[in-house]
């Protein structure tokens, strides 16, 4: 049980097999969350760094879930109210956190590539925690392992990832991941939102939301990305949530049932209205819930502990 590479960096890198004993390790760690006593001893000498540059609501909470259950110590830097105001580069800001004795560090960045950079620059194992609009693994991982929960294994499951393609790190890395784990998908959104020749990925391309639903088994609904959109690429989010938002109309209309996911954070009644959100068919805590399971068991591979209590 271990993984072929030293960070997580992106599932890109990741082979099928390692995805494969990420989800069983973490159905050991599922089942300890379970337990009234939701922690095991395992990591009790590892010390974690969680160094956001960006704002996240579940991941770092998450991530600092999946430390603490794993008994690892934890400290947590923002770059808000650090010396990254004073001008302290992110290499000798990791330098200085690794000089006190850390032993992996789970970092998100708004830039694109820079756990990339930081792993040709120290020994300490870094799991991307989201960078920029290129990856954010554990949340692809956590997705997937959703998926399998409620229908069993990918291969050939058909899953459509919609919204804000261009912007988003979550839809790269979800293509990376059920691809790699055989599951057939299609990007659907305003053709302004979707990078011109993804389907040299392997995806299909739908513009039209209806169809993406009538063609699909699940649903992933991600969030427009206005921070990271330099120039209006649609005109108005009104405009967006008459053509591209899902509401509870559509999916009565497909007489079939499509589970609905989302990553986080909602713009509820603009990707997705509330009556969809918080449906039976969403499974939007699940994968919340699961994140941390998926979490404990991207922490225990890479630290190279060998004894799953
Ligand atoms: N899904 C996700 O990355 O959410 P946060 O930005 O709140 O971490």
């Amino acid at each position: 049980m271990s993984l072929s590479v030293k960070h997580l960096l992106g599932i890109k890198e990741l082979q099928p097999g390692d995805i494969q004993t990420i989800f069983r390790t973490a159905d050991n760690f599922k089942q300890v969350l379970q337990r009234q006593i939701k922690k095991v001893p395992t990591l009790r000498d590892t010390t974690i760094a969680n160094i956001f540059f960006e704002n996240s609501t579940r991941t770092r909470i998450s991530f600092e879930l999946a430390e603490k259950r794993l008994s690892a110590d934890v400290v947590n830097f923002s770059a808000s109210g650090s010396s990254v105001s004073k001008g302290e580069t992110l290499i000798d800001t990791v330098h200085n956190i690794l000089a006190m004795k850390v032993d992996m560090i789970v970092m998100r960045h708004s830039a694109s590539g820079a756990p990339w950079f930081l792993s040709n620059h120290t020994d300490a194992s870094i799991i991307n925690a989201g960078d920029g609009i290129n990856e954010h693994p554990t949340q692809a991982l956590l997705d997937a392992f959703s998926i399998r929960e409620r229908l069993g294994e990918l291969k050939g499951k058909r899953i459509a990832i919609i919204g804000d393609i261009m912007h988003s790190r979550v839809a790269l890395s979800n293509i990376y991941c059920l691809g790699k784990l055989g599951a057939e998908v299609m990007v659907a959104g305003p053709p302004t939102l979707i990078p011109k020749h993804i389907e040299k990925m392997g995806v299909k391309v739908e513009y039209d939301v209806k169809k993406a639903l009538k063609w699909c088994e699940v649903a992933n609904v991600l969030r427009i990305q206005l921070e990271r959109q330099h120039k209006p690429l649609f005109s108005t989010l009104r405009e967006y949530s008459l053509y591209y938002g899902i509401n509870k109309q559509m999916l009565d209309d497909l007489q079939k049932e499509v589970l609905i996911m989302h990553p986080g954070p909602i713009n509820r009644g603009v990707e997705l209205n509330s009556d969809v959100a918080d449906s039976k068919q969403s499974i939007i805590l699940n994968q919340v819930e699961n994140g941390v399971a998926i979490r404990m068991a991207v922490i225990y591979l890479l630290s190279g502990k060998r004894e799953l209590e």
